[in-house]
């Protein structure tokens, strides 16, 4: 094809390229020395001179986080095809398609039948009604969080640096987003009723989505999130809860996120030390112990220990925000100490013949696959 050039004004030219110089500096200079006043200039944290996000490239957070989402991107049409979802793409639906013609006539027959009132059939074979309303009074804590978490990273969007960044917390946004709406599908297929969040729960969420800055990533990234990995860690072994996995594969990532992107922009000395913010980080935890006595009768009654789990959650949970550099004012094995005595506390007054037991060294993840996840992204390996 030959593109035929037309004859254009070099002069107007040259004259609208002078115009926009000079207004380009009026501008720019304007929004500076607003800023410089302390004042709202630039809003887009936007370097365009070298077309990167202010913060540079930083690559790797992209691989780590960008790709890897897009790698591992699930749908929920392949994964609970009875589910009113339909994002497959063509060609994967074809794939599908193709995977089906390998499988035998009865198999092939078990997955026509797949539609809601299959699966809801298949719940009621597998559960009791006092088991499935425990298993939707714990998920739905977790849908709850879910909500915040999409809230949050949308938040969190605006406060990272570099395209690396921003590409890692817009996949975290969308995910957060399919967590939502997935898992409350889920849980309507329960038929029970959904509760509301808890009390503590919401002081939790609240006070999370209410963090100035980079702070958030310990509430949601670090608290909220290795809440959610540790409960589909746990839960993804039960019967027709397998979905949970893929969701578990999320949650490790974006529990990973703080250590990769801070290890790019490190906290400041101050940021990691300051008494204000390190007993704020505590008053967010704190208040956040009763919910392991709230939810014991819903976790006994599918056969877990509600302290177990609180116990192997925190001892994660601790090592993780002493490693990314939200420090307490209590150390590590302070805070272990503490939550120690008072998980055995409770339970020595509530419990008959109750033997004193170190909780925070259980460990109530199952699945090999899941143990390796969590051992990454908490930095368990380590010393
Ligand atoms: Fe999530
Ligand atoms: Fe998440």
């Amino acid at each position: 094809m030959q593109i035929l050039a037309r004859p254009s004004n070099q002069r107007a030219h040259a004259m609208n390229q002078r115009l926009e110089g000079y207004v380009n500096r009026l501008l720019r200079g304007f929004d500076r020395q607003r800023e410089a006043l302390g004042l709202r200039g630039r809003k887009g944290y936007y370097n365009d001179d070298t077309y990167e996000f202010e913060g540079g490239a930083r690559d790797a957070l992209r691989a780590k986080h960008y790709d890897k989402s897009l790698r591992l991107l699930w749908k929920a049409q392949e994964h609970a095809p009875w589910m009113s979802f339909r994002d497959c793409t063509h060609d994967e639906m074809q794939l599908l398609a193709m995977a089906e013609k390998s499988l035998t006539p009865v198999e092939k027959a078990a997955r026509k039948r797949v539609n809601t009132q299959a699966f809801r059939d298949r719940l009621n074979a597998c559960y009791t009604p006092q088991q499935k309303q425990a298993i939707v009074n714990i998920l739905a804590m977790i849908g709850h969080g879910e909500a915040y978490a999409w809230m949050v990273s949308s938040e969190l969007l605006n406060e990272v640096r570099s395209t690396g960044g921003r590409a890692a917390m817009t996949m975290q946004v969308l995910e957060e987003a399919k967590h939502f709406v997935v898992l409350r599908e889920l849980l309507q297929a329960f038929d029970c009723p959904i509760p509301r969040m808890n009390a503590w729960e919401y002081l939790l969420l609240e006070r999370t989505y209410k963090s100035k800055g980079l702070e958030k990533f310990f509430g949601m990234n670090v608290v909220v999130e290795g809440f959610a990995l540790s409960l589909f860690g746990m839960m993804g072994a039960l019967p027709e809860l397998d979905i949970l996995k893929l969701f578990h594969r999320d949650e490790s990532r974006h529990t990973a996120l703080p250590s990769n992107y801070l290890h790019e922009f490190p906290l400041s000395w101050w940021d990691k030390n300051n008494p204000a913010k390190r007993l704020r980080r505590l008053s967010l935890v704190l208040p956040a112990l009763p919910i392991f006595m709230l939810i014991e009768a819903d976790l006994a009654e599918i056969g877990i220990d509600s302290f177990d789990f609180g116990g192997s959650l925190a001892r994660k949970i601790l090592k993780l925000s002493d490693r990314v550099g939200f420090k307490l004012p209590l150390t590590q094995a302070q805070v272990t100490r503490l939550f120690n005595e008072l998980f055995n506390a409770y339970c020595r007054a509530t419990r008959s013949d109750f033997v004193r037991k170190d909780f925070l060294s259980a460990e109530t993840t199952t699945g090999q696959e899941e143990l390796d996840i969590e051992a990454e992204v908490f930095m368990l390996k380590t010393a």
